[in-house]
C-alpha cells in the first residue's frame, strides 16, 4: 500500500478491499471455510482442559463461526459472547451462551445474550477470546471494523487480574504483509483461519 496515504486512508482502503473480497465468496465457499475453521479452532481451543472461551456471531460476511461454536459446546467448553458494556462506552463484557440463552439485538442489530437473564462476566475471567477481524498480519496485528471495542476492552495499560489469550478468526486471504499499527492496537496471540493455526507469541 502506498506510503503517501495517510494512516486513516490506508486503513479505510484495506477495510474496503477485504470486505469486498469476503462478500465475493459463494455460499458453499463460506460453509466449507466455516467447517475448516471449526476443525482447526477446536484443536487450538480444546488444548485448554476447561476452556472458558468467548466467540462472536459472524456478521457482515465474516467467516462463519456457527460450526465452531457448536462443536465447542458439544465438547463441553463454556462459551461466551460479547455484550456491549452498559456503563463504559465502547467496552465489552461477556455473557454465557448456550442454545437456550435468551437473546436480544444490540444497537448494531447483532444478537447478544440478554444480560437481564444470562450471567455477565468481566473479560479477565475468560481463558481465551476469539475476535473478528478485517485483516491480520504476520506479527499478529489486527485491523477490525474501526469501533475500537476489542482494543479498549483489552487495553494493555488497563490493569487486569489476568489476560485471556486473544485469537483472531479469519479467512486465509485476510492475511496481509503489514497492517498499519496505532499505539492502542492490541496484538493477537494467535490467528486461526480456514487453512491454518498461527501462533505469534509464546503463551
Ligand atoms: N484503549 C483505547 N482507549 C481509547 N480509545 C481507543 C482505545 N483503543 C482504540 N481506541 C479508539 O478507537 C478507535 C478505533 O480504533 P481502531 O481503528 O484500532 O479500531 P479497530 O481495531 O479496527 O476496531 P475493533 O477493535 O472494534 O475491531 C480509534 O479512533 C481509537 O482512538
Ligand atoms: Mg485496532
Amino acid at each position: 500500500m502506498s506510503e503517501s496515504l495517510s494512516l486513516p486512508e490506508q486503513k479505510r482502503r484495506l477495510r474496503q478491499a477485504m470486505r469486498r473480497a469476503r462478500r465475493a465468496l459463494s455460499r458453499s465457499e463460506r460453509t466449507r471455510a466455516g467447517k475448516r475453521l471449526a476443525r482447526l479452532g477446536r484443536r487450538l481451543i480444546l488444548k485448554n482442559r476447561h476452556p472458558r472461551v468467548a466467540l462472536y456471531f459472524s456478521h457482515d460476511s465474516e467467516i462463519p463461526t456457527g460450526a465452531l461454536i457448536q462443536t465447542l459446546l458439544e465438547h463441553g467448553a463454556e462459551v461466551y459472547l460479547p455484550v456491549l458494556h452498559p456503563v463504559y462506552h465502547n467496552r465489552l463484557w461477556f455473557a454465557r451462551y448456550t442454545p437456550e440463552t435468551p437473546m436480544v439485538r444490540n444497537t448494531y442489530g447483532i444478537a447478544e445474550p440478554d444480560i437481564r437473564r444470562a450471567g455477565r462476566v468481566p473479560p479477565w475471567t475468560l481463558s481465551q477470546v476469539c475476535l473478528p477481524l478485517v485483516a491480520f498480519d504476520e506479527k499478529g496485528y489486527r485491523l477490525g471494523m474501526g469501533g475500537g471495542y476489542y482494543d479498549r476492552t483489552f487495553d494493555r495499560a488497563r490493569p487486569m487480574p489476568k489476560r485471556p489469550r486473544l485469537t483472531g478468526l479469519a479467512y486465509e486471504f485476510q492475511r496481509q504483509a503489514h497492517i498499519p499499527r496505532e499505539p492502542w492496537d492490541v496484538p493477537l496471540e494467535a490467528v486461526v483461519t480456514d487453512q491454518q493455526i498461527r501462533l505469534f507469541r509464546p503463551t
